[in-house]
């Protein structure tokens, strides 16, 4: 159904409607059914339903569902701004008896939110809407919610996003929404008070369902004593809710229980999820085959396990399907190579994007977490705009972000903000700058300049807020200077034994000190902010300067060991030129010494493979990406992996599973690595914001005989495809009109032509 937006002063007047039926902190009430009957003259020509909910709604008219999209209207911080949906409705509505109607969940705003006990934004679901509709003698019809809705309970006896759903067919209430539905039992409904917060029209992708994964039995228990179980298979590790269709004895409680891996004995990994259930529960009506989804919540599973307690011949499970859940970002963007292996591995990145872009960019999609990182959003952000299209995911979640900078200028480490896990009001390092790379990456990918007008002022407070609170002689977090030094290199594996690396906090923080300052630099020159371009161009000198004082020997060499410092120094062009060989042959040396094996965590495995190439070490980064050995990229591939585990050492035949307490498997930082693989291996590139140009820079390598990759750019299709042969590059290119391309090849490589029109074109590559 088509959605249109409109104004939010459609809203005046409307009030927002609740059950009187609340839950607790710890308790959750059943989701209550909104409803009220109504007359039209005849069929309108025309007629549109706003709607929204502090919640999630599910809207029906006459019987029929109104829209296609879950967990409606979205995450934002309700505190700020609540988004709302218009709907075209005029063809569910008849001349004569209507009726319209909700079944509200309790969503982000009042279930669990990572570890958090409910009610975080409010104690119960409300419910907003207005119908209007033109009729065919031009008189408009308007319906609101008020004072006089019915509301009742029925089957969904809880419904929590991180905990799961719990339904009881028994208690179906027929056909609820539909006019002649007899609701002189149900109560009337509690009038809100105006939370008096912004209504925003929803200009953002929604989430709907994807993809349907047929899940395949992979085990049962049968014994008489104990509960009985079938195991699912799904194939692939998924963010989504099972579907089930079951025939059994009414009253027969199945228990739909999810894992991400299994444990060695093949039961279900659940250790994981830490305080999250991801349980649903399904009471059976009995008679006829039944089929059930939950409505309400989601899971990161891969395994599932339907428990029962009975005779084992009382259950007949007909089918189990995965529904696949995310943001409605289509896919734009593919990559594929000679190696299985990495194949396998941009499989993984694409579904660990998939099973974290819902509503906000999350770390994670199963365990009591689940929260728009920002240190996670920046590090996968290149990756995310070449598969899929996230230009307006992001253009709302950077919304998001400026909704929850603090009044100080801090940007917190989650978006929106839920202050979980007593996090501090800053992100810190590499974290916060999201508010930097984030909008500059949308700005290059999309060539929208919106979103740096938008963002700059936040941007340029977080800067005020850093010189004021975390910086001292241009060096941030500065040991001296009290306060938060940020998550570190997260989970580097440095051999420092820390969860966040050995790289001081104050090299971190100052090397991103010194990006902000550049972004800032830029985005000020493109919008014609000409003092401030001077004056952020001057504060980034100045950053550098202080860097190099503090962290880089005359020789070129970096004051900490670790790869990421050194990764960090060189990307950011940290050191001078003139050592800048000597700095790269050191990171090299690392390398080899660490067995030609990474040990970066979320902050410098981003941009290592890039150092390596751009410092003429591409042979090292291919090394580093064909490792199949520990910790490598591969090593979870080759071990089964169908997404981006959280941790290089997430399971290890030596160790088994990593601390139960942090251990996802679907975490699609290191996935990062997929900009490298598509700008580098196969080689697109935008250089121009937006694709309006286009660099082909491939770069074969490691044991590849052929890579491509194709990109929907907002000017049309545009691919490169490779294949080494005889001792040539055979070229294909595809340029789209309106755009022009640059063939770069690597050192050594010559071709006829390297400036390409639009069209496409097939080149061959000689060397010398
Ligand atoms: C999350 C991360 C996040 C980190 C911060 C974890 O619990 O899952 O991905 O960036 O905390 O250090």
């Amino acid at each position: 159904m088509n959605t249109s937006t409109a104004d939010a002063s459609i809203f005046r007047d409307v009030r927002w409607i609740a059950s009187p039926v609340v839950g607790g902190p710890r308790t959750s009430a059943p989701a209550p059914y909104l409803r009220k009957s109504f007359r039209l003259t005849s069929a309108p020509l025309r007629a549109c339903l706003h709607v929204t909910a502090l919640g999630c709604y599910q809207a029906e008219i006459n019987g029929q569902s109104v829209h296609d999209t879950v967990f409606v209207p979205g995450w934002t911080d309700y505190r700020v701004r609540i988004p709302y949906q218009s709907y075209d409705v005029t063809n569910l509505l008849r001349g004569g008896d209507n009726a319209l109607g909700a079944i509200l969940g309790d969503g982000w705003y009042c279930g669990h939110i990572a570890e958090k006990d409910r009610q975080f934004y409010g104690d119960r679901p409300r419910f907003l809407a207005r119908l209007e509709a033109t009729l065919p003698d031009g008189q408009t019809f308007s319906l609101a919610t008020d004072g006089s809705w019915k509301t009742t309970t029925g089957p969904i006896l809880q419904s929590d996003l991180i905990m799961g759903e719990s339904y009881d067919a028994r208690l179906e209430l027929g056909p609820w929404s539909s006019p002649a539905f007899d609701d002189s039992a149900w109560l009337p409904v509690r009038v809100e008070a105006d939370p008096g917060v912004s209504l925003v029209a929803q200009t953002w992708p929604p989430v709907r369902r994807q993809e349907i994964l047929p899940g395949r039995p992979c085990g049962q228990q049968n014994l008489p004593w104990a509960p009985k179980f079938h195991r699912f298979d799904l194939g692939q590790n998924i963010t989504g809710r099972l579907r089930i269709s079951v025939r059994g004895k009414r009253g027969t409680t199945l228990s739909l229980v999810h894992a991400e891996v299994l444990n060695p004995d093949g039961s279900l990994y659940t250790e994981n999820l830490r305080s999250a259930r991801a349980t649903d529960h399904y009471t059976l009506r009995g008679g006829d085959a039944e089929t059930w989804e939950p409505r309400f919540t989601f899971h990161g599973f891969r395994y599932a396990e339907i428990r029962w307690q009975g005779q084992s011949d009382d259950l007949e499970i007909l089918s189990v399907e995965g529904i696949v859940l995310h943001s409605d970002t289509p896919r734009t963007g593919h990559f594929s190579c000679s190696h299985p292996l990495l194949n396998q591995l941009t499989h993984n990145i694409l579904w660990g994007q998939k099973g974290n872009f819902l509503e906000v960019p999350t770390d994670c999609p199963q365990r009591d977490e689940r929260l728009g990182w920002t240190g996670d959003a920046q590090v996968f952000i290149r990756t995310a705009t070449f598969f899929m299209d996230v230009h307006g995911f992001f253009r709302k979640w950077l919304q998001d972000m400026r909704d929850a900078q603090g009044t100080a200028g801090d940007i917190p480490p989650v978006i929106p903000h839920t202050g979980s896990f007593g996090l501090p009001g800053d992100g810190g390092p590499a974290w916060a700058d999201a508010a930097f790379i984030c909008p500059w990456t949308i700005y290059q990918r999309y060539g929208d300049l919106d979103i740096l007008r938008d963002h700059y002022d936040c941007m340029a407070r977080y800067m005020a807020y850093l010189e004021k609170e975390k910086v001292l002689g241009f060096i941030r977090c500065h040991p001296e200077k009290d306060g938060w030094g940020g998550f570190g290199d997260w989970l580097a594996l440095d051999g420092s034994g820390r969860i966040d690396g050995g790289t001081p906090k104050d090299l971190i923080g100052t090397a991103f000190y010194a990006h902000n300052a550049d972004i800032l630099a830029q985005t000020a020159k493109l919008l014609d902010h000409s003092d401030d371009a001077s004056r952020w161009r001057a504060l980034h000198q100045n950053i550098v300067q202080a860097f190099r004082n503090r962290f880089v020997t005359p020789d070129g060499l970096i004051a900490a060991g670790t790869q990421t410092a050194y990764v960090l120094a060189l990307h950011f062009h940290l050191v001078p030129e003139v050592v800048r060989s000597v700095t790269a042959r050191q990171l090299v040396r690392l390398i080899e010494l660490n067995g030609w094996k990474l040990g970066t965590g979320f902050v410098g495995t981003p941009y290592l493979l890039h150092v390596l190439e751009a410092t003429g070490h591409l042979d090292v980064a291919y090394r580093l990406l064909e490792q199949e050995a520990f910790p490598s990229w591969l090593f979870p591939v080759k071990n089964g992996a169908t997404t981006i585990w959280e941790r290089w050492d997430g399971w290890t035949p030596e160790k088994g599973f990593q601390d139960k307490g942090m251990n996802s498997f679907n975490h699609y930082a290191y996935g990062a690595v997929g900009d490298w693989m598509v700008s580098t291996v196969a080689g697109l590139e935008a250089a121009a914001p937006g694709y309006k140009e286009i660099l082909f820079k491939p770069r074969p390598g490691g044991s590849l005989t052929h890579a491509e990759a194709r990109l929907h750019t907002p000017h049309g299709e545009t691919a490169i495809r490779w294949e080494l042969k005889d001792q040539t590059l055979q070229l294909q290119l595809t340029v789209p009109q309106g755009t022009m391309a640059t063939l770069s090849l690597p050192p050594g490589w010559s071709a006829s032509k390297t400036s390409l029109e639009p069209g496409t074109h097939a080149l061959q590559a000689v060397k010398g």
